[in-house]
């Protein structure tokens, strides 16, 4: 099955380091940000985990939790987190899905058709809490993610969910937005963004952060 934006978060049953569990049922109404990692025991996943691990706070901050997956299995999983945490300093604080079937790999389409089929891709999924898939993105397996960039998409995310903007290149939480160009009604434009606009084409137009 192919995913794209919007398309619907399958179910699974899992085993995860933190015991068996149920996605939906695991994500209950939170936002979920699902990662695939080619292989335990490999240098840049490891350091991949560890940055997760440190986004705990960050997350929960944004009603989000992490859960990430590749083939190995479980018990592979628990000996590289003795690794992750000698050498990083901090061990997952999240579940880690020990797929060696390829089972939710393949549900997800986390293993390109052209990739050796040991290796799932270097994928992040946005799910929401209505259990869509809002946002995805790959990286090849030599390029670690910027997991900054994680948080900086998820903060549009729910903004953009939440009031009538979009969010402009390198936008932070806290800069100026543009206003969805659908929204033309000025009486509604001064309602929804009492703080005032600036037009610098009738399609582009700028505001400061409504919800800040
Ligand atoms: C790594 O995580 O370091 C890695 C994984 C697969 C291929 C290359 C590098």
């Amino acid at each position: 099955m192919a995913f794209y934006i919007g398309s619907p978060a399958p179910d699974f049953s899992a085993e995860t380091t933190f015991g068996p569990l149920q996605f939906h049922a695991w994500a209950g109404s939170q936002w979920v940000i699902f990662f695939s990692h080619p292989k335990d025991f490999t240098p840049v996943c490891t350091t991949e985990l560890a940055a997760v691990a440190r986004l705990a706070d960050a997350l929960q901050q944004r009603n989000a939790k992490a859960i990430a997956i590749s083939v190995d299995s479980v018990a592979d999983h628990h000996r590289w987190i003795a690794d992750i945490e000698g050498t990083q300093g901090i061990a997952p604080n999240f579940p880690i899905i020990g797929d060696p079937n390829r089972t939710i790999s393949r549900l997800y389409d986390l293993i390109p058709p052209d990739a050796p089929d040991s290796f799932t891709v270097r994928s992040v999924l946005f799910i929401d809490p209505a259990r869509k898939v809002r946002a995805i993105i790959t990286y090849p397996a030599s390029t670690g993610r910027n997991f900054d960039e994680l948080l900086r998409v998820l903060d549009s995310l729910q903004l953009t969910d939440n009031h009538k903007v979009a969010t402009p290149a390198n936008w932070k939480d806290g800069e100026e937005v543009v206003i969805v160009p659908s929204l033309t009604d000025p009486e509604e434009i001064a309602r929804r963004f009492p703080k005032g606009h600036t037009v610098l084409r009738p399609w582009l137009r700028l505001t400061p952060q409504p919800n800040r």
